[in-house]
């Protein structure tokens, strides 16, 4: 499923918009007008503009002033994500979260002393990485699906942005994350001995069990646009002949062993795990 539709709502953002709309050949509708609208107002006219079809859900751009979201037109809602590594919940949560006791700093090595380079095969949003980053770690990144890739680019040059006007430690944090767009196997293999990382971390798509309120939005989105990702198998296994010291691999729950390989050990939280495989 890909993105048929580039709303603009942000009228200083035509150059970024006519790029995307060639990169994903897809038409821009103008929507400036609904700059400083209501959601109810845009999902209104985004409606107007999409080929009603309930069986299938449909993707749409949305170019807002803040930045680059994608919408999934659904028969009963509009459901958007983007990256986000700027607004006051995000900042608030930088500031206050739970440091280098988290699970995720656990599991890659960070100690007090070490921040190792960490090579996010499966960036996503960008959500780990930039929580591995906020600790001090250095992240490379790649994400193969171009819209996801599209949405955390435009999510890390927003924050520079911000950053580089109102909080310079931001702009340090940012300063640690290379996004490279790229399919994570094809990637790995073109590293030199010197340049493999020290940790890899994987975040594959896993099968949607439920559609309850609690799978995220974010996820729900994600399951549409990209559904599962079936070779994930193959990636430990490239991972495990890249990583220097480590691959960690986040999973929910209840998932079987990527590869049905057994970790060195586990981290269990309440929803998802880490499995840690220790390089020899
Ligand atoms: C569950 S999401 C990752 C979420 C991420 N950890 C976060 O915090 O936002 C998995 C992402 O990995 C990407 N992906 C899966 N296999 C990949 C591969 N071989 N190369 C690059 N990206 C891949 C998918 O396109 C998807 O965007």
């Amino acid at each position: 499923m890909k993105a048929s539709l580039l709303v603009i709502l942000c009228p200083a953002k035509k150059v970024q918009a006519q790029f995307l709309a060639e990169q994903f050949s897809i038409p821009i509708v103008d929507g400036s007008h609904l700059a400083f609208a209501k959601p109810r107002e845009i999902e209104g006219f985004v409606r107007s503009h999409v080929e009603s079809n309930h069986s299938e859900p449909c993707f749409v751009f949305l170019l807002y002033k803040q930045g680059l979201a994608l919408a999934q037109v659904a028969e009963d809602n509009l459901l958007s994500v983007r990256a986000d590594f700027s607004s006051s919940t995000v900042n608030y949560r930088r500031q206050k979260g739970g440091g280098k006791g988290q699970m995720i700093a656990k599991a890659i090595g960070l100690n007090s002393t070490t921040a190792p380079h960490v090579y996010d095969a499966t960036a996503g949003l960008g959500g780990d990485s930039f929580v591995l980053a906020s600790l001090g770690c250095s992240v490379t990144m790649t994400e193969r699906v171009p819209e996801v890739n599209a949405l955390l680019a435009d999510g890390l040059r927003v924050a520079h942005e911000w950053g580089s006007e109102k909080d310079q430690s931001l702009v340090a944090i940012l300063k640690r994350m290379t996004l490279v767009e790229s399919d994570a196997a094809e990637y790995m293999q073109t590293l030199e001995d010197a340049e493999k990382p020290e940790v890899v971390y994987l975040d594959p798509m896993f099968p949607q069990r439920t559609k309850s309120a609690q799978v995220k939005k974010e996820m729900q989105v994600f399951h549409q646009l990209i559904g599962t990702d079936s070779d994930a198998d193959l990636l430990l296994q490239i991972a495990q002949e890249s990583a220097q010291k480590r691959v960690v691999v986040k999973r929910p729950r209840i998932a079987p062993f990527l590869a049905g390989q057994e970790p060195n050990y586990i981290l269990e939280g309440k929803s998802n795990r880490f499995d840690v495989y220790l390089s020899h």
